[in-house]
């Protein structure tokens, strides 16, 4: 009776409604959070942060913990004086929220330089981009036949629905799972892709076998470091990863991340986060962050809790809860190893059945799944930024080259790709998620006022996927508080977005 007495009176306080950003009307119950946590500064972490700010306005109080570099997967390595991504490299053009990060925070696209590809199968390079676009069309048609045009229309398809995310989230819509999320953009089919394997897919599509281990396992390879068995859904995000209209953030991606924190007004703590826990004062539930920094620990409560970083034990984030069961003790699933071995020397171009390296015309070599062979791919890479009169190496010189593997390449690996080299760095990923076809979708909601982002990843993991993440969390956790309930999980929104202003 006092509750509905105290719900009245609130009622009268706040009317009228205030409006919501989105368009909305809502019931101001608590008044805004002050605290926010943001656990993770990786593109994830500080795409939610800029997405918080926007939606929760000036005042509150955003944390962003970090507990090794900010960029997280989005990283460089040094050869040389110039700078290299290691991590997270391309990004398609129609990732509309990585180029709005870019255009809002004045930073530059990076030019692509030309360059073609190879697929070798352990012995011999089996096939050629050429110069000429017109024969590559006609050398695939001649080749593989009509598949590699439905594969095309397939991949258009899905991305077509897929940019209908761009839409519902400029209106507010937010989706309380990963599976919803998908469901609104391609229905159950969409959902069903990230169960069934790729190859299923495509056979059924029409697509032979040979151009499925051609063309489809080697970009598979060098994209997420496994076969074609990963789900569809997957399949085709690295598939979209394969086009010609792809682009990389001049002086590095990991300039995103920094320049998002900033843009928010974010507090960037150098922390580990050890435990969350709820702390319940009535009816109101806060969490309890327990960290250490370089030089002790220490806790702080927060009112909004967002973790950005993958929890699955083989990533080692450290995270642990408290106080309520997480929905974790039962998730499945590990991360992939990829190896990132920047080398500067001399391509070993024999290897590749070019004994002369002049004739060596590729800048990139993708491989087919072999059992004998110990790399997905190797790639002359450029640096972060690219000068005026840049061109890239010849084979037959000095030049840098990212070769991606399971295993770190041992000095017998090395001497096979190269003849020689001056210097070699390795990075170790836990890249992205070892993907199996019926695995299901982590949660996205975790507790009333704790979300966690990096489930998205399960249904395909990519700077755009997590910034996607990003934006439907800071939608969804302001509508949580606001209680909203009308701007989640909403069905038809195709339908309803066309009769809204
Ligand atoms: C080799 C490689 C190549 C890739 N290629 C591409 C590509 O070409 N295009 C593309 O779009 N994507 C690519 N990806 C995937 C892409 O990099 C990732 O999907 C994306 O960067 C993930 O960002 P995130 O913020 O969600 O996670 P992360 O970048 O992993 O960020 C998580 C952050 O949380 C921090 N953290 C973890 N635990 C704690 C804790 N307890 N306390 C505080 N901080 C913590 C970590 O240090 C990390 O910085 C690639 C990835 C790899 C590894
Ligand atoms: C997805 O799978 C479910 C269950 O197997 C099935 O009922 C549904 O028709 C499938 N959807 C599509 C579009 O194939
Ligand atoms: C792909 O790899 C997985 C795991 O390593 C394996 O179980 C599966 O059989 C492989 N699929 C193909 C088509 O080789
Ligand atoms: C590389 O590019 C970034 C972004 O444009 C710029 O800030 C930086 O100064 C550049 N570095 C060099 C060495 O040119
Ligand atoms: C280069 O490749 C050839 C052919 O596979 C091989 O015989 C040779 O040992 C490799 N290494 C060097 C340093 O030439």
């Amino acid at each position: 009776m006092l509750r509905l007495f105290l719900f009245l009176f609130l009622l009268l306080l706040s009317w009228p409604p205030v409006s919501g950003d989105a368009g909305a009307t809502r019931l101001d119950v608590g008044g805004p959070p002050s605290k926010i946590a943001v656990i993770g500064a990786g593109i994830g972490g500080t795409a939610t942060a800029h997405f918080l700010r926007q939606h929760f306005g000036p005042e509150v109080q955003v944390d962003v913990f970090e507990k090794g570099e900010v960029g997280g997967r989005l990283a460089t390595v040094t050869v040389n004086h110039h700078d290299y991504e290691s991590g997270g490299s391309i990004i398609h053009s129609l990732n509309l929220h990585m180029q709005d990060f870019v255009k809002q925070l004045g930073l530059k696209y990076r030019r692509s330089v030309a360059g073609k590809t190879a697929v070798f199968n352990g012995e011999e390079v089996i096939l050629e981009e050429t110069d000429w676009y017109l024969l590559d069309l006609f050398r695939l048609w001649w080749r593989y036949g009509i598949s590699f045009i439905r594969l095309q229309m397939w991949v258009e398809e899905i991305m077509e629905k897929f940019m209908r995310i761009y839409k519902y989230q400029a209106h507010g819509y937010a989706f309380s799972s990963v599976e919803e999320l998908l469901g609104s953009l391609g229905g159950s089919g969409f959902i069903n892709m990230t169960r069934r394997p790729l190859s299923d897919s495509l056979l059924e599509l029409g697509v032979s076998q040979h151009f499925i281990d051609e063309v489809i396992a080697p970009i598979m390879r060098v994209n997420y470091g496994q076969n074609v068995s990963i789900p569809a859904f997957v399949g085709a995000v690295s598939l979209a990863g394969a086009q010609t209209n792809l682009w990389a953030v001049e002086g590095g991606n990991k300039l995103v991340c920094s320049g998002l924190l900033k843009l928010a007004n974010a507090n960037l703590l150098q922390a580990q986060v050890t435990t969350v826990s709820p702390v319940y004062s009535g009816e109101i539930v806060q969490y309890q962050l327990s960290f250490n920094t370089a030089t002790g620990s220490g806790s702080e409560l927060y009112d909004i809790v967002v973790l950005a970083t993958p929890l699955q034990t083989s990533v080692a984030s450290g995270v642990k809860f408290q106080g309520f069961s997480s929905p974790f003790d039962t998730l499945p699933g590990e991360y992939h190893r990829t190896v990132a071995t920047v080398v500067h020397g001399y391509l070993n171009t024999s290897f590749f059945g070019f004994p002369d390296p002049r004739l060596f015309p590729f800048a990139s070599v993708l491989t087919t799944d072999t059992p004998d062979l110990f790399f997905n791919s190797a790639a002359s890479v450029c640096p972060v930024n690219i000068s005026a009169g840049f061109r890239r190496k010849q084979p037959q010189e000095a030049g840098i080259y990212k070769v991606f593997s399971p295993q770190p390449l041992d000095k017998a690996q090395l001497k096979t790709l190269f003849r020689s080299y001056y210097s070699v760095q390795v990075t170790e990923w836990q890249a992205y998620p070892q993907y199996a076809s019926g695995q299901g979708l982590p949660p996205v909601e975790l507790h009333s006022n704790l979300y966690y982002l990096n489930g998205i990843e399960w249904a395909g993991s990519a700077m755009e996927m997590s910034s996607v993440a990003a934006k439907n969390i800071a939608l969804l956790a302001y509508h949580r508080w606001n209680r909203q309930t009308d701007m989640v999980d909403q069905k038809d929104l195709m339908h309803r977005i066309k009769t809204e202003l």
